[in-house]
C-alpha cells in the first residue's frame, strides 16, 4: 500500500509536537559531530516550548510538519521579510529549517519539502529561496547542490558557545 504523505501548516497549538520533532532531529543530525555541552546549550536555549511557540506566532514565519502514515517524519520552517535570519530581501524566502528523522531520510521526502518551499515562494511572487547550512554538513550540502542551490555567501551560526560557519546557498526561481 502506498504511504499517505501529509503536509500540514501548524500554529502554536502544535508547540509540543514541534519541540519533539525539532529536538529529535537536531540531536540526531548534530550530536555525532559536536560537543555534548554545545548541543545541550543549543537545545536548552533554542528548542524550548517558550521559544518555539513564539516563533510559531511570528506572522512572517511558517512551520509545516510532514507526516507519513500519520507519524511526524519531519518539518520545515520558512521565513519571509524581516523574519529572515540574514539577507532580509522581500523578494526572497529563507528555508531556515528542513529536518527529517533518520528513518525517513533518503526517500525523497527532503525533495518533497524543498518543492513545497519553492511552490510557496512562487505563489508569494518571490524570486529565490535561500538557506544556511553548516560547512561540515556535507550530506545536506550535496543534497542542496543536486537540487541546484549555489553558494553565494557565508554567515556565522552560534551553537552553544561555539561560533560555526554556515554556507549560504540560493536557488533562483524560474517562471512557471
Ligand atoms: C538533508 C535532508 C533534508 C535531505 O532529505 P532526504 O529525504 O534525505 O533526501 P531525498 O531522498 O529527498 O534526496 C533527493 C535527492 O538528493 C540526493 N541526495 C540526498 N542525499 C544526498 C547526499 N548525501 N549526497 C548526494 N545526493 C544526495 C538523492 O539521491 C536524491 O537524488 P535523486 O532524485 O537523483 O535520487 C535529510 O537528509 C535530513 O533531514 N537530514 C538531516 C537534517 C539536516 O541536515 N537538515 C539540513 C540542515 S541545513
Amino acid at each position: 500500500m502506498e504511504a499517505l504523505i501529509e503536509f500540514i501548516q501548524i500554529d502554536s497549538s502544535a508547540t509540543e509536537a514541534l519541540v519533539a520533532i525539532s529536538t529529535e532531529t537536531f540531536t540526531e543530525t548534530f550530536a555525532p559531530t559536536n560537543s555534548a555541552g554545545s548541543m545541550a546549550q543549543y537545545v536548552a536555549n533554542n528548542l524550548t516550548a517558550t521559544k518555539l511557540s513564539k516563533e510559531l506566532d511570528c506572522r512572517d514565519s511558517a512551520f509545516y510538519l510532514v507526516k507519513v502514515n500519520s507519524e511526524v517524519a519531519g518539518y520545515l520552517k520558512l521565513n519571509f521579510n524581516e523574519a529572515q535570519s540574514d539577507v532580509k530581501d522581500a523578494n526572497a524566502v529563507e528555508i531556515e529549517r528542513i529536518y527529517l528523522k533518520r528513518a525517513f531520510q533518503g526517500q525523497k521526502l527532503g525533495l518533497f519539502l524543498i518543492n513545497k518551499a519553492i511552490e510557496i515562494a512562487k505563489l508569494e511572487g518571490k524570486r529565490y529561496v535561500w538557506l544556511g547550512v553548516w560547512e561540515h554538513n556535507h550530506k545536506a550540502i550535496s543534497f542542496y547542490q543536486k537540487i541546484g542551490f549555489v553558494q553565494f555567501d557565508s554567515h556565522e551560526f552560534k551553537l552553544g558557545d561555539e561560533i560555526q560557519l554556515d554556507l549560504m546557498m540560493k536557488l533562483e526561481l524560474k517562471e512557471a
